[in-house]
């Protein structure tokens, strides 16, 4: 069968799929919309990245034969799965492969932003510093402080246990409640977003983007915050009003953020380049060679066994399973 790969991928997981089909890979590193609706027609599957909308008029170019979209990402905002499950598509997504990664990154950009260490760096490089100073700096401890975790699923688990591991207390907000982080961390669940708002020194985001969660944290919530709390986001840029959290770090109704991913990561808003209290990194809180890896054997697995009729692991729409495109074994 046909199978068109948007980008290259890290390993040599795609060589699995070349055994067994036939293979396009786009050869540089990003796709035109232009090309990648040429390129989709006829295929039977598409294995795209987080960088690629993968909407009806994708697979209406693609057609009857397309099967399965296989998503390099856990995040699947990019694939307009309602269309997917309607036509009978799979969608598949990469669960579970980066949580520990992307906790990691979570923890690092508190770290970061806490303990000023960017600010530090360009103090050290400029030649500004001459040795110690006592009120050089100053930062905030962690141990002891309250982490709010938003969205308390594989990612925000690990964030939990990274958190406690650190003196924190946690508490969270979710859509449901997680009786491990109850247990293993002594997690506290807030029935209102508000209630965590109010009380945590440092917020994790890890929700997915979807209608409820895009644009959930604006003014009016940040403005709830302590005005010593640190925003962390390392789970899609729309969850965050990008212009309003500008403003209120402008303002230091909030002591910090630190950002993973941005509204328009395409042309990231220059405003927050211009905030000492803000850490930004390019969208690589999955970028560690073990994660990346297992990702992309993953997301190459999620096409062999859908298109071999067995269910992938990675399923997304577990609705569409019945009545797939597939010929099931
Ligand atoms: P997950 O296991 O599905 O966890 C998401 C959690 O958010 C679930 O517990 C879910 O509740 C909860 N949730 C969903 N909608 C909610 C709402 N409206 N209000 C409150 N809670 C809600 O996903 P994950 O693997 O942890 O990944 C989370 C997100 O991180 C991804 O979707 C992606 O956008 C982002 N991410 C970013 C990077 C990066 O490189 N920066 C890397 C990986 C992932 P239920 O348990 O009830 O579903
Ligand atoms: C990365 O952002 C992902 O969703 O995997």
């Amino acid at each position: 069968m046909k199978v068109f790969v948007t980008q290259k991928l890290a390993g040599d997981f795609v060589d699995k799929l070349v055994e067994k089909h036939e293979v396009e890979v786009w050869p540089e590193r990003e796709i035109l919309r232009k090309d990648l609706l040429r390129k989709v027609k006829g295929v039977d599957a598409i294995l795209s990245l987080l960088t690629e909308r993968i909407d009806a008029e994708v697979m209406e170019k693609a057609g009857e034969n397309l099967k399965v979209i296989s998503n390099c990402a856990v995040g699947f905002d990019n694939v307009e799965v309602s269309e997917a499950t309607r036509r009978g598509i799979v969608v598949t997504n990469t669960p579970a492969a980066l949580s520990e990664s992307v906790a990691e990154h979570a923890m690092a950009l508190m770290l970061t932003v806490m303990r000023r260490i960017v600010e530090g760096d360009r103090y050290v490089r400029s030649g500004k510093f001459k040795g110690w100073e006592p009120d050089l700096m100053v930062g905030m401890t962690v141990r002891r402080k309250v982490l709010g975790v938003v969205g308390m699923g594989r990612i925000g688990e690990w964030t939990a246990r990274l958190g406690y591991g650190l003196g924190m207390k946690v508490i969270y907000y979710s859509r449901s409640r997680s009786v491990d982080v109850e247990k293993e961390c002594k997690g506290e669940y807030k029935e209102k977003l508000d209630e965590l708002l109010k009380e945590a020194d440092v917020i994790s985001l890890n929700v997915p983007l979807n209608k409820e969660t895009g644009g959930m944290i604006g003014k009016k919530e940040l403005m709830m915050m302590k005005k010593t709390a640190v925003l962390i986001n390392t789970a899609r840029g729309a969850v965050v009003k990008e212009n309003e959290l500008i403003e209120v770090l402008k303002e230091g109704r909030i002591a910090g953020a630190g950002l993973d991913v941005f509204e328009d990561e395409s042309r990231v808003n220059t405003g927050l380049f211009k905030l000492d209290n803000v850490v930004l990194t390019p969208h690589i809180a999955s970028a560690t060679n073990e994660a990346r890896e297992l990702m992309a054997e993953m997301a190459v697995n999620n096409i062999l066994r859908t298109l071999a009729g067995e269910e992938p692991e990675g399923l997304v729409n577990e609705e569409v399973w019945c009545r797939a495109r597939v010929h099931k074994c």
